[in-house]
Protein backbone atom coordinates (compact mmCIF):
# COMPACT_ATOMS: atom_id res chain seq x y z
CA UNK A 1 0.00 0.00 0.00
CA UNK A 2 2.91 2.46 0.68
CA UNK A 3 4.75 1.20 -2.31
CA UNK A 4 1.74 2.15 -4.47
CA UNK A 5 1.33 5.73 -2.65
CA UNK A 6 4.86 6.42 -3.31
CA UNK A 7 4.98 5.09 -6.89
CA UNK A 8 1.75 7.27 -7.31
CA UNK A 9 3.22 10.42 -6.04
CA UNK A 10 6.50 9.40 -7.66
CA UNK A 11 5.43 9.08 -10.95
CA UNK A 12 3.93 12.35 -10.65
CA UNK A 13 7.08 13.80 -9.86
CA UNK A 14 8.95 12.28 -12.51
CA UNK A 15 10.23 13.80 -16.06
CA UNK A 16 9.03 12.35 -19.34
CA UNK A 17 11.10 9.39 -20.81
CA UNK A 18 13.58 11.49 -22.55
CA UNK A 19 13.79 14.56 -20.60
CA UNK A 20 16.78 16.31 -19.57
CA UNK A 21 17.05 16.55 -15.67
CA UNK A 22 18.91 18.70 -13.92
CA UNK A 23 20.94 16.78 -11.17
CA UNK A 24 20.31 17.21 -7.56
CA UNK A 25 23.83 18.70 -6.87
CA UNK A 26 22.68 21.43 -9.39
CA UNK A 27 19.17 22.38 -8.09
CA UNK A 28 21.36 22.51 -4.72
CA UNK A 29 23.74 24.70 -5.25
CA UNK A 30 21.12 27.07 -7.46
CA UNK A 31 19.32 27.60 -4.05
CA UNK A 32 22.22 27.72 -1.82
CA UNK A 33 21.61 30.38 0.89
CA UNK A 34 19.06 32.24 -0.69
CA UNK A 35 16.49 34.41 1.30
CA UNK A 36 12.75 34.32 2.35
CA UNK A 37 11.78 35.28 -0.62
CA UNK A 38 13.95 33.38 -3.30
CA UNK A 39 12.50 30.03 -0.69
CA UNK A 40 9.30 31.38 -1.73
CA UNK A 41 9.98 31.44 -5.01
CA UNK A 42 11.34 27.63 -5.59
CA UNK A 43 8.29 26.59 -3.38
CA UNK A 44 6.07 28.27 -6.12
CA UNK A 45 7.84 26.96 -8.83
CA UNK A 46 7.16 23.20 -7.59
CA UNK A 47 3.81 24.21 -7.25
CA UNK A 48 3.36 24.44 -10.90
CA UNK A 49 5.19 21.30 -11.85
CA UNK A 50 3.33 19.09 -8.62
CA UNK A 51 0.15 21.15 -7.74
CA UNK A 52 -1.47 17.84 -6.35
CA UNK A 53 1.46 16.76 -4.56
CA UNK A 54 2.23 20.38 -3.10
CA UNK A 55 -1.22 21.55 -2.29
CA UNK A 56 -0.37 24.65 -1.87
CA UNK A 57 1.18 27.67 -3.65
CA UNK A 58 3.30 29.20 -0.89
CA UNK A 59 4.92 28.48 2.40
CA UNK A 60 2.82 28.58 5.63
CA UNK A 61 2.73 32.38 6.95
CA UNK A 62 5.02 32.69 10.05
CA UNK A 63 1.52 33.01 12.26
CA UNK A 64 0.68 29.66 11.67
CA UNK A 65 3.82 28.09 12.07
CA UNK A 66 3.98 30.02 15.43
CA UNK A 67 0.14 29.07 16.17
CA UNK A 68 0.88 25.36 15.37
CA UNK A 69 4.49 25.13 17.33
CA UNK A 70 3.03 26.82 20.50
CA UNK A 71 0.86 23.26 20.96
CA UNK A 72 4.44 21.59 21.31
CA UNK A 73 6.11 21.17 25.02
CA UNK A 74 9.12 21.15 23.73
CA UNK A 75 11.06 20.40 27.42
CA UNK A 76 9.59 17.02 27.00
CA UNK A 77 9.67 16.33 23.18
CA UNK A 78 12.67 14.18 22.15
CA UNK A 79 11.30 12.68 19.09
CA UNK A 80 9.66 14.97 16.50
CA UNK A 81 8.26 14.12 12.79
CA UNK A 82 7.53 16.72 9.89
CA UNK A 83 5.49 15.31 7.25
CA UNK A 84 5.91 17.44 4.23
CA UNK A 85 8.68 19.92 5.30
CA UNK A 86 8.60 21.99 2.03
CA UNK A 87 11.38 24.13 1.94
CA UNK A 88 11.61 23.97 5.45
CA UNK A 89 9.51 27.21 6.46
CA UNK A 90 8.47 24.64 9.61
CA UNK A 91 11.47 22.97 9.83
CA UNK A 92 13.68 25.59 11.28
CA UNK A 93 11.54 26.96 13.35
CA UNK A 94 10.85 23.24 14.97
CA UNK A 95 14.89 23.37 15.09
CA UNK A 96 15.16 26.75 16.78
CA UNK A 97 12.74 25.32 19.83
CA UNK A 98 13.62 21.50 19.76
CA UNK A 99 15.57 20.50 23.18
CA UNK A 100 19.65 19.87 22.22
CA UNK A 101 19.26 16.17 23.09
CA UNK A 102 15.85 15.99 20.87
CA UNK A 103 16.04 14.68 17.03
CA UNK A 104 13.98 15.64 14.23
CA UNK A 105 12.78 13.35 11.21
CA UNK A 106 11.48 15.22 7.78
CA UNK A 107 10.02 13.00 5.58
CA UNK A 108 9.55 14.38 2.15
CA UNK A 109 8.34 13.00 -0.93
CA UNK A 110 9.71 16.01 -3.78
CA UNK A 111 13.03 15.19 -4.51
CA UNK A 112 13.95 18.63 -5.04
CA UNK A 113 12.73 19.66 -1.34
CA UNK A 114 14.68 17.23 -0.10
CA UNK A 115 18.20 18.10 -2.00
CA UNK A 116 17.26 21.81 -0.72
CA UNK A 117 16.46 21.20 2.86
CA UNK A 118 19.59 18.72 2.90
CA UNK A 119 21.52 21.79 1.95
CA UNK A 120 19.96 24.33 3.50
CA UNK A 121 19.43 23.35 7.10
CA UNK A 122 23.12 21.95 8.74
CA UNK A 123 21.69 20.31 11.93
CA UNK A 124 23.14 17.39 13.45
CA UNK A 125 19.33 16.55 15.35
CA UNK A 126 17.60 16.80 11.73
CA UNK A 127 17.33 14.23 9.53
CA UNK A 128 15.92 14.74 5.99
CA UNK A 129 14.58 11.69 3.72
CA UNK A 130 13.01 11.68 0.79
CA UNK A 131 9.88 9.07 0.89
CA UNK A 132 5.91 8.47 1.43
CA UNK A 133 5.12 10.00 4.71
CA UNK A 134 2.80 6.42 4.37
CA UNK A 135 6.53 4.63 5.18
CA UNK A 136 7.13 6.50 8.75
CA UNK A 137 7.11 3.52 10.29
CA UNK A 138 10.04 1.58 8.06
CA UNK A 139 11.37 5.75 7.74
CA UNK A 140 11.87 5.28 11.75
CA UNK A 141 12.88 1.78 11.86
CA UNK A 142 15.83 2.42 9.79
CA UNK A 143 16.64 5.06 11.91
CA UNK A 144 16.48 2.82 14.82
CA UNK A 145 13.67 5.39 16.23
CA UNK A 146 10.43 4.76 18.29
CA UNK A 147 8.05 5.95 20.26
CA UNK A 148 6.88 9.26 18.59
CA UNK A 149 6.37 12.59 20.96
CA UNK A 150 4.92 14.80 18.22
CA UNK A 151 4.13 14.27 14.47
CA UNK A 152 3.78 17.99 12.56
CA UNK A 153 2.00 17.52 9.18
CA UNK A 154 0.92 19.85 6.15
CA UNK A 155 0.20 17.08 3.72
CA UNK A 156 -2.07 17.98 1.35
CA UNK A 157 -4.27 15.19 2.39
CA UNK A 158 -7.59 16.95 0.82
CA UNK A 159 -5.99 16.18 -2.89
CA UNK A 160 -4.97 12.07 -1.64
CA UNK A 161 -6.87 9.25 -2.35
CA UNK A 162 -9.11 7.70 0.20
CA UNK A 163 -7.18 4.96 0.81
CA UNK A 164 -3.23 6.56 1.11
CA UNK A 165 -5.08 9.49 3.70
CA UNK A 166 -6.64 6.34 5.85
CA UNK A 167 -3.01 4.32 5.40
CA UNK A 168 -0.85 7.91 6.55
CA UNK A 169 -3.18 8.36 9.41
CA UNK A 170 -2.79 5.24 10.55
CA UNK A 171 0.44 4.84 10.39
CA UNK A 172 0.74 7.94 12.30
CA UNK A 173 -0.84 6.79 14.89
CA UNK A 174 1.25 3.59 15.06
CA UNK A 175 4.83 5.63 15.47
CA UNK A 176 3.28 7.95 18.12
CA UNK A 177 4.32 7.28 21.67
CA UNK A 178 1.45 6.45 24.07
CA UNK A 179 0.89 9.90 25.04
CA UNK A 180 2.13 11.66 21.26
CA UNK A 181 0.30 14.00 19.50
CA UNK A 182 -0.52 14.52 15.75
CA UNK A 183 -0.85 18.15 14.81
CA UNK A 184 -1.92 18.71 11.26
CA UNK A 185 -2.88 22.05 9.38
CA UNK A 186 -4.99 21.99 6.32
CA UNK A 187 -6.88 24.24 4.87
CA UNK A 188 -10.15 22.62 4.20
CA UNK A 189 -11.97 19.48 6.70
CA UNK A 190 -11.88 17.21 4.36
CA UNK A 191 -9.70 14.98 6.89
CA UNK A 192 -11.52 15.67 9.89
CA UNK A 193 -13.71 12.06 9.49
CA UNK A 194 -10.49 10.55 9.31
CA UNK A 195 -9.17 11.84 11.94
CA UNK A 196 -12.02 10.93 14.03
CA UNK A 197 -12.34 7.45 12.92
CA UNK A 198 -8.33 7.03 14.14
CA UNK A 199 -7.89 9.20 16.81
CA UNK A 200 -9.52 9.22 20.79
CA UNK A 201 -9.48 12.92 20.83
CA UNK A 202 -9.22 15.68 17.61
CA UNK A 203 -9.55 19.43 18.49
CA UNK A 204 -9.98 21.87 15.64
CA UNK A 205 -8.53 25.33 15.39
CA UNK A 206 -8.35 28.53 13.40
CA UNK A 207 -5.52 30.50 12.37
CA UNK A 208 -6.89 33.19 10.17
CA UNK A 209 -3.40 35.05 8.98
CA UNK A 210 -2.15 32.51 6.35
CA UNK A 211 -2.67 32.39 2.70
CA UNK A 212 -5.45 30.71 2.46
CA UNK A 213 -6.53 30.39 6.08
CA UNK A 214 -5.76 27.43 8.10
CA UNK A 215 -7.86 24.89 10.22
CA UNK A 216 -5.47 22.81 12.49
CA UNK A 217 -6.36 19.57 14.31
CA UNK A 218 -4.66 18.57 17.56
CA UNK A 219 -4.95 14.78 17.54
CA UNK A 220 -4.12 12.23 20.63
CA UNK A 221 -4.41 8.60 20.48
C1 LIG B 1 1.34 22.19 1.60
S1 LIG B 1 3.05 21.75 1.37
C2 LIG B 1 3.66 22.24 2.96
C3 LIG B 1 5.08 22.70 2.93
C4 LIG B 1 5.61 23.29 4.25
N1 LIG B 1 5.53 22.34 5.34
C5 LIG B 1 4.87 24.54 4.65
O1 LIG B 1 4.09 24.48 5.60
O2 LIG B 1 5.07 25.58 4.02
C6 LIG B 1 2.92 19.98 1.46
C7 LIG B 1 4.26 19.25 1.33
O3 LIG B 1 4.01 17.84 1.47
C8 LIG B 1 4.81 17.11 0.52
N2 LIG B 1 4.13 15.80 0.33
C9 LIG B 1 2.98 15.55 -0.34
N3 LIG B 1 2.64 14.26 -0.22
C10 LIG B 1 3.58 13.67 0.57
C11 LIG B 1 3.77 12.36 1.09
N4 LIG B 1 2.91 11.37 0.81
N5 LIG B 1 4.83 12.13 1.88
C12 LIG B 1 5.72 13.13 2.19
N6 LIG B 1 5.60 14.39 1.71
C13 LIG B 1 4.55 14.66 0.92
C14 LIG B 1 4.82 18.03 -0.70
O4 LIG B 1 5.88 17.73 -1.56
C15 LIG B 1 4.96 19.40 -0.02
O5 LIG B 1 6.30 19.72 0.20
Amino acid sequence: MATQNQCSWDLAISRQPGQVTAPMHDVQRRERSRGVLSRAWFFARNFLRHPVMQGSLVPSSHFLVNDVLRRVDWENARLVVELGPGVGTLTQAILKRLHPEAALVAIELNADFVGFLRNEVEDPRLHVVRGSAADVGRILADLKLSQVDYIISSLPYTNMRDSVRREILQESRRVLAPKGVLLIFQYTTKVLPYLRSCFKSVHQDFQLLNVPPALIFHCTR
